[in-house]
C-alpha cells in the first residue's frame, strides 16, 4: 500500500529514505515555535481538523476553496478539512471573546490540507505556525507580530542574509484601485489583488492582459511597485521595528498583497533573501473576518500569520541549520545476571522517575550484546546492579567508573 502523493510520513532519525520526513527535525521546528511564541507571551489554542464546508466558503477566497478536501459525512453534513486556521480562530474567538483581555495573544501548531498541485515546497499537508493577535487597531500590534516573526525564523539560526519580511499594505493597493479604476467598474477589487499576487509567478503578457480587461496597465502597475512609498501605518511599524533593533530585516514591497480573500490591512511575506524558495510565511490584517463570520455579533480587529515546516525545512537544510538529531538515552541498565532482574527493574523505574531516558535488555542477552546496543543507542552511562545495595555506573565517554549505593545511582548521572 502507498501513501497520498502529496503527503509525509515521518520516521526517526537516521531516516531510512530519502522519501520520508525526519520525525525529529518535525519536533525540533515546533519546539522552536511554541519557544518563541511564549516569549512573546502568546497562549497555544487548538480546533477541530474537520470543520462546516461553509466555514471555508464563505470568505477565504476562491483559490482555496478550489483546493479543498470536502466531503459529506454520514449524517449529511457538507464538510472539509481544514486548509487554514484562519476561520477556526474567528469562530472561536467570536464565541468567547469575553472571557479574555484584548488584546488576544494565540498561537497554534494545525496540521492543514490543501488539494494543490505538488510541487516543491507545496504539499497536500501541512503543519503551520499561526500566531495572531485579536482586538487592537494599532500598527504596534502588527510591528508585535512581525517581531514574532522575525525572532522565529532568527530562534532558528537564520540571520538578515537568510530571510526577509517584505511588507506591503492592502490599503495602499486600495487606494490606488479606488484611485484609476474605470467609472463602470464594480465589485473587480480583489480580481484585481489577485492578479497583482500573481505579478511574480505570471508571464507579463498575461498579466498585462488580466489588468487591462479590469481597466488597468502593467506599466502603472509597476510604477506604483517601483516608487514602494510606505503609508503611514508600515511607517510606523518599520519605526517600531527599528527601535527593536530589528529594521534590517523588513523592506516595503507592493509586490506582496496575498491571494487570500479576507485581509483588509498591512499584508506581508517572508522570503529567503536568495529568492530560491516559495514562501515561508504570510499573513496580515483581518478587521472585518470576526464579523463576518459571527453574523455581525462581534466585531473585533485582528492580524496574524502562518508559517509552514515544509519551506523553513528546505531552508534550514540548505543552510545547514538542522542539529544532529541521535537518540537521547542517558542509561543503559545491564542484566548481566538474570537474578539481579528484579532489582534491576526497580532501579529503571527510579531513574526514569527521577527524569532519565533509561533503556535495557528486554529479554535475557548476552553481556556483549548488551553492550554493543548501549553503544549504539550513544547511552551516555551503563549501569549494572552488582548485588542487593550497590550498582556499578559507567561513563561511556570517560570510561570512570563509580560503585554507588542504589538510592543514591540517580546523582552519579548529572
Ligand atoms: P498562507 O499564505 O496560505 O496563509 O499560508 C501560510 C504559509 O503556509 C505559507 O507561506 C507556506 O509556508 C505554508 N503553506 C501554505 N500552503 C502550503 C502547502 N500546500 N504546502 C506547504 N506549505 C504550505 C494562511 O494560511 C493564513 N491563514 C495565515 C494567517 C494566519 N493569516 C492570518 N493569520
Amino acid at each position: 500500500m502507498e501513501r497520498l502523493p502529496g503527503f509525509r510520513d515521518f520516521y526517526p532519525e537516521p531516516i531510512p529514505h530519502t522519501d520520508v520526513w525526519s520525525a525529529d527535525a518535525r519536533q525540533f521546528i515546533f519546539e522552536k515555535w511554541r519557544t518563541v511564541a511564549r516569549r512573546y507571551n502568546f497562549r497555544e489554542y487548538d480546533g477541530p481538523p474537520l470543520e462546516p464546508l461553509e466555514l471555508f466558503t464563505t470568505k477565504s477566497g476562491d483559490e482555496i476553496v478550489a483546493q479543498l478536501y470536502n466531503f459529506t459525512d454520514k449524517g449529511e453534513r457538507a464538510i472539509a478539512l481544514r486548509p487554514e486556521m484562519t476561520p477556526t480562530l474567528a469562530r472561536m474567538i467570536a464565541a468567547h471573546e469575553r472571557n479574555y483581555k484584548k488584546p488576544v495573544k494565540w498561537f497554534a501548531i494545525p496540521q492543514l490540507f490543501r488539494y494543490e498541485r505538488q510541487q516543491k515546497g507545496r504539499l497536500r499537508e501541512h503543519f503551520q505556525f499561526n500566531a495572531d493577535i485579536i482586538g487592537e487597531t494599532d500598527p504596534a500590534a502588527d510591528a508585535e507580530l512581525i517581531a514574532l516573526l522575525i525572532d522565529t525564523l532568527r530562534g532558528f539560526g537564520l540571520t538578515a542574509q537568510d530571510f526577509v519580511i517584505r511588507l506591503s499594505s492592502r490599503n495602499a493597493w486600495h487606494d490606488f484601485y479606488q484611485s484609476r479604476k474605470p467609472k463602470t467598474e464594480n465589485g473587480n477589487e480583489y480580481k484585481f489583488f489577485q492578479v497583482i499576487d500573481k505579478l511574480e509567478r505570471a508571464e507579463p503578457e498575461e498579466s498585462e492582459k488580466k489588468l487591462s480587461a479590469l481597466g488597468f496597465s502593467l506599466a502603472e502597475v509597476n510604477q506604483f511597485i517601483e516608487a514602494g512609498k510606505p503609508t503611514a501605518e508600515l511607517e510606523s511599524i518599520l519605526q517600531n521595528l527599528a527601535a527593536r533593533g530589528l529594521r534590517e530585516f523588513a523592506k516595503v514591497d507592493y509586490k506582496v498583497v496575498r491571494g487570500l480573500a479576507y485581509y483588509t490591512g498591512v499584508v506581508f511575506e517572508a522570503f529567503d533573501a536568495k529568492g530560491e524558495f516559495r514562501a515561508i510565511a504570510g499573513g496580515g490584517r483581518y478587521d472585518n473576518l470576526v464579523k463576518l463570520i459571527s453574523g455581525g455579533k462581534v466585531e473585533l480587529p485582528a492580524l496574524g500569520f502562518g508559517m509552514g515546516d515544509v519551506v523553513l525545512l528546505e531552508l534550514l537544510k540548505a543552510r545547514k541549520l538542522l542539529p544532529p538529531f541521535d537518540s537521547r538515552t542517558d542509561v543503559f541498565v545491564m542484566i548481566e545476571d538474570e537474578s539481579f532482574r528484579p532489582q534491576s527493574l526497580q532501579l529503571i523505574q527510579d531513574l526514569r522517575t527521577a527524569g532519565y531516558a533509561v533503556e535495557f535488555a528486554l529479554t535475557p542477552a548476552k553481556v556483549d550484546k548488551q553492550f554493543k546496543r548501549a553503544q549504539e543507542l550513544k547511552a551516555a552511562f551503563t549501569a549494572r546492579v552488582e548485588n542487593d545495595a550497590y550498582v556499578r555506573i559507567r561513563n561511556l565517554k570517560t570510561r570512570a567508573e563509580v560503585v554507588a549505593g542504589f538510592a543514591d545511582t540517580k546523582n552519579h548521572l548529572r
